[in-house]
């Protein structure tokens, strides 16, 4: 995400309040200044107090605040917010919204603000079912409002269904999304990620340790910037991005069907997955038992994805990663011409495993061009930005 984006939080009065403090707490945490502006009724489930500590400033909740400089908060606010975003909002404040009513200081806001406006409802599931909310919803859709959420599930009333708020680092990814430039809008991209799992018996399998992060960030990353993202993804305890098509593949086998099943029509192709070279020639039915006193596995090479990807007549725009433990460029730089690719990316596998950041060379025609130490996320980003450059 770009740096120092300004936010105006807007709270409204609902028990999914308290998941906002988590939100606040996320949004300072990833660089974005945020400015909290609380209806009454919020201040019943959460207090200011709370929130002012969050977001290390202080909360207006009312009209009349002597304390901003030119006596009107409506315009002043606005004015440096790169957007708006009212989580929870209420089933009373979205139909506020719709009709411009402007009768206390975040209904002004939402008025007279010259940015966008991003929504996360949360209400009963009869309250959001209701044709009034659902028409209400359609019209802040038509003006151009974007809406988060709602979540399915468990809820304050007991009930089970449609209108629980996103959680903290569901909004958070929303909102980092919207602030992404759109270069991938139109493009369609796959991603492998994660580690295969060779099995030798029911119980037992070789693998790479590979923990997904770095695909998933890059699946993540592409989504935000427009694309049509399909992830393969082998073993990995990560959730799949929000908005991402995710197709699980464990095995090298069944990874590389997975890929070659859909990879008609992709512009990008980047392999991230660690699969593995070798598979068990026989896999076992049954479990081995251990009475041997020595054990030999006979391993068959599997099917390279990513080079044969990047020799398909029509091949989509292909990227690899090299994880070495050594001669990092020299080694990776070998595996791009061997494989025939336009661009791949050397990490040291000590760098890059399992940890959230990594220090990344990309490698191309012109040469390497090492990005400095980074979430994960932000390598994505700086990558991606890089393959749009070279399209
Ligand atoms: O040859 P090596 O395995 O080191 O190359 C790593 C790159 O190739 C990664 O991008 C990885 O996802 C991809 N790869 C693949 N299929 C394989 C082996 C590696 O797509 N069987």
């Amino acid at each position: 995400m770009q740096k120092n984006k300004a936010l105006v939080l807007g709270i409204t009065g609902g028990i999914a309040a308290y998941k906002a403090a988590e939100l606040v707490r996320l949004l300072v945490k990833n660089n974005i200044d945020v400015q909290v502006v609380m209806t009454e009724a919020a201040c019943q489930f959460i207090t200011p107090v709370t929130m002012q500590a969050l977001s290390g400033k202080p909360v207006y909740a009312g009209m009349w605040d002597a304390s901003i400089p030119n006596g009107m908060p409506h315009i002043e606010l606005s004015r440096v917010a790169d957007a708006i975003v009212i989580a929870p909002a209420s089933a009373d404040f979205i139909a506020k919204l719709v009709h411009g009513r402007a009768d206390d200081l975040l209904s002004t806001l939402c008025l007279a603000r010259d940015c966008p406006l991003l929504v996360a409802p949360a209400m009963n599931k009869q309250m959001w079912e209701n044709p009034a909310t659902q028409r209400n919803i359609a019209q802040l859709q038509a003006d151009g409002i974007t809406i988060l959420g709602p979540d399915s599930g468990e809820q304050a009333c007991g009930e089970i269904g449609l209108g629980r708020m996103l959680e903290a680092e569901d909004l958070l990814s929303l909102i980092e999304a919207h602030f992404q430039p759109k270069l991938l809008l139109g493009k369609k991209v796959m991603v492998t990620a994660g580690a295969t799992l060779e099995m030798i018996d029911p119980v037992r399998a070789i693998t790479n340790l590979s923990s997904g992060k770095m695909g998933y960030a890059i699946a993540q990353a592409a989504q935000e910037m427009g694309a049509e993202v399909t992830l393969v993804s082998g073993a990995s305890a990560l959730k799949p991005p929000l908005g991402v098509r995710t197709i699980s593949a464990t095995s090298a086998d069944a990874m590389y069907q997975a890929v070659m099943g859909n990879i008609v029509n992709q512009d990008i192709f980047i392999g991230v997955a660690a699969v593995a070279d070798y598979s068990p020639t026989k896999k076992h039915e049954q479990k081995i038992k251990k009475s041997e006193s020595s054990l030999t596995l006979e391993l068959s090479k599997t099917k390279d994805i990513l080079a044969d990807v990047a020799s398909l007549p029509n091949a989509p725009f292909c990227v690899g990663f090299a994880a070495e433990s050594e001669n990092l460029l020299e080694y990776a730089e070998a595996k791009r011409q061997a494989k025939k690719l336009p661009l791949i990316v050397a990490n040291l596998a000590a760098d890059a495993m399992g940890s959230d950041e990594n220090s990344v060379t990309l490698l191309d025609k012109n040469g390497a061009h090492p990005l400095e130490r980074a979430p994960k996320i932000e390598i994505a980003r700086l990558l991606l930005q890089h393959i749009v450059s070279m399209l």
